[in-house]
């Protein structure tokens, strides 16, 4: 019998872990499954995924830079994805309709609290880009009850027009980049990183307590890591946690089982490092 075939679309995508994560996620459940990476052209992202899903693909996950057109594509959309506009997680159903989620939101929760033990609630959380991926996390921050969730981002504009659109969700606001105040809690969910980057931060934001996250995954501190520790950060952590918790939540859309991610994770992150 054939497997049942999965896939991640971006671009670029050939470094991409999620394979790996699912294959091993395949093995621990027992469930038969082909996973791979495909890197989609960046002008026909619809017809890639429109010829996988009739060549009979199950389900996909989405990446840099296709998850707002992901969402535009779905069939149908769950309330998250229609509120971000982002769409990490597509499904194709029985009944030939393709169904868009976000499971980045829930995974990078997942880390924070879970694996890392953070504490939102009550906390001043800062965070850093006002692109899909910044836009697929504030619903779930926001339901962990911070004190407030402050985005700040290079272009202004486009921070307040996201703390508009979650408003009536908690207390979420936009500030210049100048003017962040100190965090508790400060998430860099740029795309600065992904080219050794780094977002501006003035040095008020962090303090010896605060704890800084970079959504972005990489053997070394990132930029943004490296920076917030000489600023005196004490805790830092990589995405890679939230890698997997989100392809957990996502292997458990496709096949109706969750994952352990402990193990994958400690796996993972000894592959990582000896690359
Ligand atoms: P994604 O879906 O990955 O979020 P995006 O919608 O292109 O991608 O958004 C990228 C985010 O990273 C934006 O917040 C962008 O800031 P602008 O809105 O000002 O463009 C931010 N970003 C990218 N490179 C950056 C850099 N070098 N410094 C600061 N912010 C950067």
């Amino acid at each position: 019998m054939s497997l049942d075939r999965y896939a991640v679309f971006g671009h670029p995508v050939a470094h991409s872990l999620s394979p790996r994560i699912h294959s091993w996620f395949a093995e621990q459940t027992g469930e038969r499954i082909d996973y791979r990476a495909f890197e989609a052209p960046l002008d026909d992202f619809a017809g890639t995924l429109r010829d996988f899903f009739a060549s009979g693909g199950r389900g996909a996950n989405v990446t840099v830079p296709f998850k707002g057109e992901a969402s535009m594509l779905a069939d149908e959309r769950d309330a998250r994805v229609e509120r971000s506009g982002a769409a990490n997680t597509l499904r194709r159903d029985a009944d030939g309709r393709i169904r868009a989620f976000n499971t980045d939101g829930i995974g990078l929760l997942r880390d924070l609290v879970h694996n890392l033990g953070v504490d939102l609630a009550g906390r001043s959380v800062v965070l850093l880009g006002a692109g899909g991926a910044a836009a697929g996390v504030i619903e779930p921050l926001l339901e962990a009850g911070p004190a407030c969730l402050i985005i700040g981002n290079r272009t202004p504009r486009r921070a307040q027009e996201l703390a508009r659109r979650f408003a009536d969700l908690g207390p979420v606001a936009a500030e210049a980049l100048a003017d962040l105040p100190a965090a508790d809690v400060i998430i860099n969910a740029t795309a600065a990183s992904l080219d050794g980057g780094l977002p501006e931060l003035a040095p008020g934001v962090v303090k010896s307590q605060t704890f800084a996250y970079d959504m972005v995954y990489a053997a070394r501190p990132t930029p943004f890591l490296a920076r917030c520790r000489e600023l005196g950060a004490a805790r830092t952590a990589d995405g890679l946690g939230m890698l997997v918790e989100q392809a957990a939540e996502a292997f458990l859309i496709w096949r109706g089982v969750r994952p352990d991610t402990g193990g994958v994770l400690t796996r993972l992150r000894a592959s990582v490092a000896e690359v």
